[in-house]
């Protein structure tokens, strides 16, 4: 129709343009042909060389291929656009179907655990929960519980002292006497919490560990009581086939004091590695309130009697779990909790 020439470059973009797979690709297909330097342009620009003659028709047809090819452009651009956008936007868009990423679930620390369990099992015989400071006076730790001012106990070895003559509480007896100076019997009650001492840390030993305490203050309250309640405990915490054992001890806040033993729930009493072939686990100390304890809080011993027991947790939980260094509670490896969670 217009130009041999102009035919040719017409053919030749039409063909680019469809091959144009990008909006990158038309823009360089547009510089080729339209752009300054473009093959048509300079075509238009040259018009002033050609025959007087020829310059209408050829000036004709490469205006109109010009107009053709702007108008192909433009549409392939937006076609290559929405193909872009298109796919942008599908790579933008999360993939519902795959899996969804859980977070990391928690759980609840062995020691809580134990102390949680202990204090349900006590919680079902009309315990209630009782806690008290860490910083204790000397008073509470020691004195109102008939310990004697030589007691090796109070010794600057055992005891963290603070200024003011404060100290870390060395166990949790001290609440025993917190709550019955605040309530009149009857008291029952269980009390979880942390204790001090200066003791080196190794596999067995920590400056910081865990307590429980009960208490039963009543009328006529009897060491059968204590056993019975204890026998309970020990069926519920180690076994319905569990038993238990006292054993005469001593204690300054209790007479007469005992010492408990629950048969060894890993040989059953035969005798292994776990309670050095004795058949029996020392779980806690215990006895009745010692008449002194219940006059520094104004109770009358001659009116009530009471019963009280002190067990670590972390030597509960170690035997229950079969741990043997009592590290493992406190350095918090999640690896360790994750197998007792
Ligand atoms: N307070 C004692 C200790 O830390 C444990 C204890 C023994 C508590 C006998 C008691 C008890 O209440 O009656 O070793």
């Amino acid at each position: 129709m217009g130009h041999p020439r102009v035919d040719a470059v017409a053919g030749e973009a039409r063909a680019a343009i469809g091959r144009a797979a990008s909006s990158a690709d038309l823009e360089a297909v547009r510089v080729r042909y339209l752009g300054r330097q473009g093959t048509l342009t300079q075509i238009l620009r040259t018009l002033g060389t050609l025959p007087a003659a020829e310059r209408p028709a050829v000036g004709a047809a490469a205006n109109e291929v010009k107009r053709e090819l702007e108008t192909l452009l433009e549409r392939r651009l937006r076609e290559v656009q929405a193909a872009e956008r298109r796919r942008e936007r599908a790579a933008a868009r999360p993939d519902l179907t795959l899996p969804g990423r859980r977070p990391p679930r928690g759980a609840v620390h062995p020691l809580t655990r134990v102390s949680d369990e202990i204090a349900a099992i006590f919680g079902g015989l009309g315990f209630s929960v009782a806690e008290g400071p860490e910083i204790e006076t000397d008073w509470y730790n020691f004195e109102a519980l008939n310990i004697p001012p030589d007691h090796p106990a109070r010794d600057m070895q055992d005891t963290f002292y603070l200024p003011g003559s404060l100290l870390l509480r060395t166990h949790t007896s001290p609440v025993q006497v917190r709550v019955m100076q605040t309530q009149r019997p009857p008291v029952r009650i269980i009390v979880p919490g942390r204790v001090y001492r200066r003791d080196i840390v190794d596999m067995t030993h920590s400056p910081i560990f865990h307590q429980v305490e009960g208490l039963a203050v009543d009328r006529d309250v009897s060491m059968a009581d204590l056993k019975g309640t204890l026998e309970l405990f020990a069926r519920q915490m180690f076994g319905a086939r569990s038993r238990i054992r006292f054993r005469p001890s001593f204690f300054p806040f209790t007479e007469p004091s005992a010492e408990v033993d629950v048969v060894c729930f890993r040989c059953g009493g035969d005798g292994c590695r776990v309670c050095k072939q004795s058949g029996w686990l020392e779980i806690l100390g215990s006895g009745m309130v010692h008449p002194t304890v219940l006059r520094n809080v104004g109770y009358d011993p001659e009116e009530v009697t009471g019963w009280a027991f002190g067990m670590g947790i972390e030597r509960i939980a170690m035997l229950r779990y079969g741990i043997d260094d009592i590290r493992l509670f406190f350095e918090n490896d999640v690896r360790f909790l994750r197998q007792l969670a």
